[in-house]
């Protein structure tokens, strides 16, 4: 955190307050000090929200291992059915969560902010339904002996979330851990906790106190207490690779388990056959440029066949230049505004960075305007380099922005060697209409999930994760729910005494 950020939340502002939920009730810090949340499109502080440091975190963490007690002896069933009823509430509020969303984060609310409401409802659902699959096994090891195994809880969840989608990585930190009998503190991000404690406020209606406990602070004052808290028994954490070795390493102290969702610079390949418009729109999509590009899954490394390179540009640039940037909350915005000044000021040093590199080529984009409306908040536009090599450093670190380096390959091994040449490994995207070297190529690049001829985003269902730096653990499916949110126990019973 930097200086600058905490100077200002100690500014009175006169910016309506939304409390944190601690053992069933609203409350602000114990020291009463607030943070500010501002609008990225306009800068304006549109609400404070509590400062939570240790002593919150550990009334928080208290009150979740006290529930614990009793949540975990609910039948998975009755749990599941609360899940439902949550669910239906968040989705018959979605459209106020959705713009709460749009005003926190600067995502548009027709390509994003709405999508992302609707979606969390969705994965409640999911996860509510899946109650009674919390199974365990038999093992035969003879008439004489019944061993079983049982899925147990943890206990209490540590979740810390991003802004970057912040109801969805909320509902579904949510979802796995309470489904599954644990109790949950989860911390929002400082950037974008609002529509988070509207979600909370719906499901805390459902649920017993404490079973969930939504924590709203700074990084280093508020979740790295909830990591390092001896009470929490599993760390479940979405957001930068830098933090994720934070609370590995918190974890590893007292060995508990851990699941990071961490960063990424997934690779798009595009074979010479599929030079079309669904290609293009199919890399907007997987880039995530209508989320500024903020997205763990953006496909920000774009390799084009030598043969297609400029003639798959030129429809890029166009497709891109149309695409509107202003206000989330305006129907027609394709674009909104990146999340916050030191994001925002980092995306622009990565920009400066590719417009000093020799022998890249800038596209469409640069650096945003200093004038006019767009001026009056964080946007950057839809950025292409062309003639980009895999070692510059703007294809190497995740720029976290709507920026996009296009590298051109000659053979198929090439392609996949550079697309491997990376610490990250969390997505990839391969256009083509040979189903053989789709496939070859999907099997031979090292990243956790791999879309053939689309970028979409997640869906329950499907278990999400990395490879190498982009992290550890499979959350977003029944098998992720069973495998990092219960334990398993084994009871050996001889059937002869
Ligand atoms: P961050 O990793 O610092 O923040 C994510 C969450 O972790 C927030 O709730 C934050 O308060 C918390 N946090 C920060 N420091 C912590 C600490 N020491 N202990 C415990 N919790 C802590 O991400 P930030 O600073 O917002 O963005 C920086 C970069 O991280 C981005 O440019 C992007 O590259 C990456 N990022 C990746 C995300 C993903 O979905 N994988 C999401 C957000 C950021
Ligand atoms: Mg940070």
């Amino acid at each position: 955190m930097t200086t600058a950020t905490k100077q200002q939340s100690t500014k009175a502002t006169s910016a309506p307050r939304t409390l944190m939920l601690i053992d069933g009730a609203w409350v602000e810090s114990a020291k009463a000090e607030f943070l500010p949340v501002e609008n990225p499109a306009n800068r304006q502080v549109i609400a404070e929200v509590p400062r939570g440091r240790d002593e919150d975190v550990d009334r928080a963490v208290q009150s979740a291992a006290r529930a614990f007690e009793k949540w975990k002896r609910v039948a998975p069933r009755e749990r599941g059915k609360l899940l439902l009823k949550i669910a239906d509430e968040v989705e018959a509020q979605s459209e106020a969560l959705a713009l709460l969303i749009a005003t926190e984060t600067g995502n548009a609310l027709r390509t994003q902010s709405r999508p992302e409401a609707k979606s969390a409802a969705d994965m409640l659902r999911y996860f509510g339904g899946l109650a009674s699959e919390l199974k365990g096994e038999t093992v035969p090891l003879g008439e004489q002996v019944l061993s079983y195994t049982r899925r147990e809880p943890i206990g209490v969840v540590g979740g810390i979330i991003p802004w970057n989608s912040p109801v969805i990585l909320g509902a579904l930190k949510i979802a796995m851990s309470i489904t599954a009998g644990n109790t949950l503190v989860l911390k929002a991000a400082e950037d974008a906790p609002l529509a988070v404690l509207m979600m909370a406020k719906i499901c805390a209606a459902h649920l017993p106190p404490g079973v969930l406990n939504v924590l709203t602070g700074y990084g280093e004052e508020c979740g790295a207490p909830l990591a390092r808290h001896p009470l929490v028994r599993k760390l479940s954490f979405t957001g930068s690779t830098e933090v994720g070795k934070l609370i590995m390493h918190a974890a590893a102290d007292r060995i508990v388990p851990v699941s990071l969702e961490l960063g990424g610079k997934s690779p798009i390949i595009v074979f010479p056959d599929a030079d079309n418009d669904k290609t293009v729109d199919g890399v907007i999509s997987g880039m995530r440029f209508t989320r500024q590009g903020q997205s763990c899954t953006a496909g920000s490394r774009l390799f084009l066949h030598r043969s297609i390179f400029d003639s798959l540009l030129g429809k890029l640039a166009d497709k891109l230049s149309a695409l509107k940037i202003g206000d989330p909350t305006d129907e027609a915005t394709d674009m909104g505004a990146i999340i916050n000044r030191k994001q925002f000021e980092r995306v622009c040093s990565y920009i400066e960075d590719g417009l000093h590199q020799q022998g890249a080529r800038l596209l469409l984009g640069g650096l945003p305007p200093r004038e006019g409306p767009l001026a009056q908040g964080y946007f950057v536009e839809p950025t292409v380099f062309a003639e980009v090599r895999n070692e510059w450093r703007i294809a190497r670190e995740e720029i976290f922005g709507p920026v996009l380096v296009a590298i051109p390959w000659e053979d198929e091994e090439e392609a996949v060697r550079m697309a491997n040449d990376s610490h990250y490994g969390l997505a990839a995207y391969v256009w083509t209409h040979d189903i053989g070297k789709g496939l070859r190529t999907a099997h031979a690049i090292e990243s956790g999930w791999i879309q053939i001829n689309q970028g979409i985003g997640q869906s329950p269902g499907h278990s999400y994760g990395g490879f190498k730096q982009s992290g550890i653990g499979r959350e977003f499916s029944l098998e992720g729910m069973l495998d990092s949110f219960t334990q398993r126990k084994s009871v050996t019973v001889n059937l002869e005494y």
